[in-house]
């Protein structure tokens, strides 16, 4: 099979039958059946949905689209995004599209998850860690026992450290011992919870204290991801702003969220964007990675960016680092059919491919955000986004959504009842002159 390309001209332009067509074949979907019918309205079974949850009274259901353009370490990719704010896609596929000639690099770490066993009441916590630090080979030997065929697999519990909390207080002394295990290709909660569960009394009994909580920690920054991309100044140009003056707005807007948390979390949110409508498209626990992405943006005491950027002679460099715990097994992905299309949309396999796709969506929506706040601001693109909405609510098709979008968006009158007018003016009856 040849290697896909995910550049496909005028793609956003097409009806979505013509989409769905163009995108069956160029990311080898087969032939047979529908291909698309795993996202298609109904598509989760109400009875395979109240298996996944509790009190299930219906299905509530999210536009499934593909961010264009992306070519992330060497490789093109169909970004797969679940999302309800309009401009989100357009603005990863505009930022792919113009990282493209040298595309996203990532680098992602050994999938290292964390899990805690809190010990309480530890009546002298020196000796107490003495004894666990001590025993700390043998413990990750017995958790290795617990899961032989991750073991097997080259991953498994792989270290133990001990963390005195507190020496003293209302729980008496407070130990922490993290065991580090490399999930492979799981997310990992599941598995992190077990063994912690498995373990906690031997090493309560170790430490002379008692066992507390026994759950994995969402702050992995033993499991991050970093992304990088370059872009020439001739790429960045934009309206009537040069390269090299949008290189130098965008640098400043990265250095306002280094100074100011206020800014940071909006710029962090719209890296988030990305990552998220990825996340919540491949079944992913999102709520996680939010949870570790903040804690991760403070770690040096102020809410920092997640990602900037820098000039460079002629360009404009930018980095993203991220904790990332995503999974390619387990999980939704048993169940949920969209989740599963999506990762088959994206050509990945691998949860290592699947956190630098995230990794890489959330760096693009970042400078998408970036290069239209510091050119023209977003609002000309949200609204040329929500006339188009607007014309197809009022009834518009095909060709007509977009000039009616275009008269809202020329007027600046973006609203309902102007698209209703304006819809059936435009559609109004064809008059054919009689032959003289
Ligand atoms: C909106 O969803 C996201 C932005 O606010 C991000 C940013 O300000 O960088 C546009």
């Amino acid at each position: 099979m040849a290697a896909r390309s995910s550049r496909v001209a005028g793609f956003y332009r097409l009806p979505l039958a013509e989409r769905r067509r163009r995108l069956r074949e160029a990311a080898g979907l087969p032939c047979d059946g529908d291909a698309f019918a795993a996202v298609d309205p109904g598509a989760l079974p109400l009875d395979v949905a109240d298996g996944m949850i509790e009190n299930v009274v219906g299905i509530y259901a999210l536009p499934f689209a593909v961010a264009m353009n992306f070519r992330v370490d060497g490789d093109d990719a169909f970004v797969p995004m679940a999302v309800e704010e309009p401009s989100i896609v357009a603005a990863a596929s505009h930022a792919a599209r113009i990282a493209r000639p040298a595309g996203f690099e990532a680098l992602v770490s050994e999938p290292m998850m964390i899990g805690q066993i809190q010990l309480t009441h530890v009546a002298d916590v020196d000796a107490g860690a003495r004894a666990l630090r001590a025993a700390a080979p043998d413990l990750v030997a017995e958790a290795r026992r617990l899961v032989p065929r991750l073991a097997e697999r080259g991953g498994g519990p792989r270290d133990a450290e001990v963390r005195v909390l507190a020496a003293d207080g209302p729980d008496g002394g407070v130990i922490v011992v993290h065991l580090h295990v490399d999930c492979c290709d799981a997310m990992g909660a599941n598995l992190v919870n077990t063994l912690c569960e498995a373990l906690a009394d031997r090493v309560a009994r170790l430490a002379g204290g008692r066992p507390g909580l026994r759950i994995l920690s969402n702050l992995t920054d033993r499991r991050t991801v970093t992304v990088r991309c370059s872009i020439d100044d001739d790429q960045l140009a934009e309206g009537g702003a040069a390269g090299p003056a949008v290189r130098a707005a965008i640098a400043a807007a990265s250095r306002f969220a280094e100074l100011d948390p206020y800014r940071a979390v909006t710029h962090n949110k719209g890296i988030m964007n990305g990552v998220d409508a990825v996340l919540v498209a491949t079944g992913q626990d999102w709520r996680a990675v939010e949870a570790g992405a903040h804690a991760f943006a403070c770690r040096s005491g102020a809410y920092r960016p997640l990602a900037v950027w820098r000039e460079r002679a002629r360009g404009l460099a930018g980095e993203l680092v991220m904790p990332l715990a995503v999974g390619t097994v387990g999980g939704a992905l048993h169940v949920h059919p969209g989740a599963r299309l999506a990762l088959e949309l994206a050509g990945v396999d691998r949860a290592d491919r699947l956190a630098a796709l995230a990794g890489a969506a959330g760096l693009a929506t970042n400078l998408a955000a970036l290069r239209a706040l510091a050119t023209e601001g977003i609002q000309r693109g949200h609204m040329a986004l929500h006339a188009r909405g607007l014309a197809r609510a009022a009834g518009a098709t095909g060709d007509l959504v977009e000039r009616v979008a275009a008269e809202l968006a020329a007027t600046g009158d973006v609203k309902a009842d102007r698209a209703r007018e304006v819809f059936a003016r435009l559609s109004g009856p064809i008059v054919l002159k009689e032959p003289p």
